[in-house]
C-alpha cells in the first residue's frame, strides 16, 4: 500500500480513493497488494470490456512493443491508418481523430463543429448539451457538461452551451428557435445516473436535427465497444449521427480516445488546426485494433446477452426483496440501481465482501462488468451483492 503521512501525498487532492491498492487483474478478478481476491464489477469504470489483461490485447500489444511504441503524428502512422479503416467499416462514420480520452474526443468534437460553423460563416456555434450529463473535465468538455457539481470552482466557463432537461419533449421544440450548430448527447446517461434516452424522443430530437440541419453528435465514451449490447449504442436508438466519440473500451485499458465524423463534417478540419502527440501511436492503435476485432468476433456479444439478461433477471429479484432498491436501469452491461440511501455506503460494504462496484451520482449503484463475464462470476456476484444488500438494510434500513 502507498505510504502517506496524515497530511502529505505526492498525488494531488483530486480524489476520493477506497482503501484498496490492486496489483494485478486477470479477467473480472483483481488482487490487493495483500493478496486478496476480488470480483470487479467496475471493469476501470466501462474501460476493461474484455476484462483485465485480455490475452490477445496483451499478445498484440507484446509484438507491438518489439516494433516501435511512439513517432508522433507527424508521419504517417500505418496501425492508426488501420484502425481508423475498421472504425469506419463498423460505423457510419468516414473519418477519424484520435487522441488519448474521452474529454479529449469531446474536445476535438467541439472544436470540429466550430470550425464547420465558421467554415459556413457562423461565427456563433452554439451547441445544445443535456442537464445531467458528462461529457469530460477540460475546460471546454466541462462547459459542455450539464451538472453544476463539476462547473463549480472553475468559472469563468467557455461560452456556447445551452444545457436542455433530457427526456423532456417540449423543451426538444425550443431547439430550432435556438439554431444550434450541434446537439451533444449520451444516448444512456452514465455519471449522471444510468438513465436511458427515451427512443420516441430520440427519434423526435434527430428529426429536429435533421430538418434544421443542425449536427447530432452521440457521446459514446462509456456506452460504446459493446457496452450495451451492440457495438455502438446508436445502432439501437437506429440513428445516423453526424459526430461520435470514443475512449475507455476502446483500448481495453491502454489510453486511446477518437473522435468520428461523417466527410462533409470533418473537411472542416485541414492540417495544423487540431492535433495531439500520443493521439493514436502505434501502441494505442493496437490496442484499439485488437479490442475492436475481439467484440467483432462472431458470438461475442450474443454471449454478452446471456450474461447481462441473467444479471438483470438477478436484479429484478433482489428488487422484490429489499424495498430500499426503487429502480433498475440501464442497457446491457451498463446497469443502475437507483437507491434510497448513499450509494457510498453501499459502495464500501460491497468492498468489505470483496466486491467492485460503484455510484453513479448520490444514490444510484452502477454495475459495470466486463463484457467477458461468465455465468459462474454473475452467479458469485449474486452471492456477494446479496450479503451487501442484507448488510446494507441492516445499517441502514432496520
Ligand atoms: C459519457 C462520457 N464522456 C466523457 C467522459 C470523459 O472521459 P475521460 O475520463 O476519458 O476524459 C466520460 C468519463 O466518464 C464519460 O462517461
Amino acid at each position: 500500500m502507498f505510504k502517506t503521512t496524515s497530511n502529505y501525498s505526492p498525488i494531488m487532492n483530486t480524489y476520493s480513493r477506497l482503501p484498496l491498492s490492486i496489483q494485478k487483474g486477470k479477467g473480472t478478478l483483481v488482487w490487493s497488494d495483500d493478496n486478496e481476491e476480488y470480483l470487479d464489477f467496475t471493469s476501470g469504470i466501462a474501460t476493461c470490456n474484455l476484462g483485465h489483461c485480455p490475452s490477445e490485447v496483451e499478445k498484440a500489444l507484446t509484438e507491438q512493443l518489439s516494433q516501435i511504441w511512439h513517432t508522433s503524428n507527424l508521419y504517417h502512422v500505418p496501425k492508426q491508418e488501420e484502425l481508423a479503416c475498421l472504425l469506419t467499416e463498423k460505423t457510419c462514420f468516414d473519418q477519424v481523430f484520435f487522441c488519448n480520452s474521452g474529454a479529449e474526443a469531446n474536445e476535438a468534437a467541439i472544436k470540429l463543429v466550430r470550425a464547420f460553423a465558421n467554415k459556413n460563416g457562423d461565427k456563433q456555434a452554439n451547441m445544445v448539451t443535456f442537464q445531467q450529463s458528462f461529457h469530460g473535465r477540460t475546460l471546454a468538455t466541462v462547459a459542455a457538461t450539464g451538472q453544476e457539481k463539476i462547473k463549480s470552482g472553475f468559472e469563468p466557463m467557455p461560452e456556447g452551451f445551452i444545457h436542455l432537461p433530457y427526456n423532456d419533449f417540449d423543451s426538444l421544440e425550443t431547439i430550432k428557435d435556438m439554431a444550434p450548430t450541434a446537439v451533444m448527447l449520451e444516448l444512456l446517461q452514465g455519471e449522471g445516473g444510468v438513465v436511458p434516452a427515451n427512443p420516441d424522443w430520440v427519434k423526435r430530437l434527430s428529426d429536429i436535427c435533421k430538418e434544421n440541419g443542425i449536427l447530432l453528435i452521440v457521446d459514446e465514451v462509456q456506452t460504446g465497444m459493446g457496452r450495451t449490447g451492440s457495438l455502438f449504442l446508436y445502432e439501437q436508438y437506429h440513428l445516423e449521427p453526424d459526430i461520435m466519440t470514443l475512449a475507455k473500451g476502446l483500448g481495453s485499458g491502454f489510453p486511446i480516445g477518437a473522435m468520428l465524423a461523417k466527410e462533409e463534417v470533418a473537411l472542416a478540419f485541414f492540417p495544423g488546426m487540431h492535433g495531439s502527440t500520443f493521439g493514436g501511436n502505434p501502441l494505442a492503435s493496437t490496442a484499439g485494433m485488437t479490442t475492436l476485432n475481439v467484440i467483432c468476433e462472431p458470438e461475442f456479444l450474443n454471449k454478452t446477452g446471456e450474461q447481462s439478461r441473467l444479471l438483470l433477471s438477478e436484479l429484478e429479484r433482489f428488487q422484490e426483496e429489499f424495498s430500499f432498491i426503487k429502480e433498475i436501469r440501464g442497457i446491457g452491461m451498463l446497469l443502475g440501481l437507483e437507491i434510497s440511501g448513499n450509494a457510498v455506503d453501499l459502495v464500501k460494504l460491497a468492498l468489505e465482501e470483496k466486491l467492485l462496484i460503484l455510484t453513479a451520482g448520490p444514490n444510484v449503484v452502477r454495475l459495470l462488468p466486463p463484457l467477458t463475464v461468465s455465468e459462474e462470476e454473475v452467479n458469485s456476484f449474486v452471492q456477494k451483492f446479496t450479503k451487501v444488500l442484507q448488510k446494507f438494510r441492516e445499517v441502514h434500513h432496520g
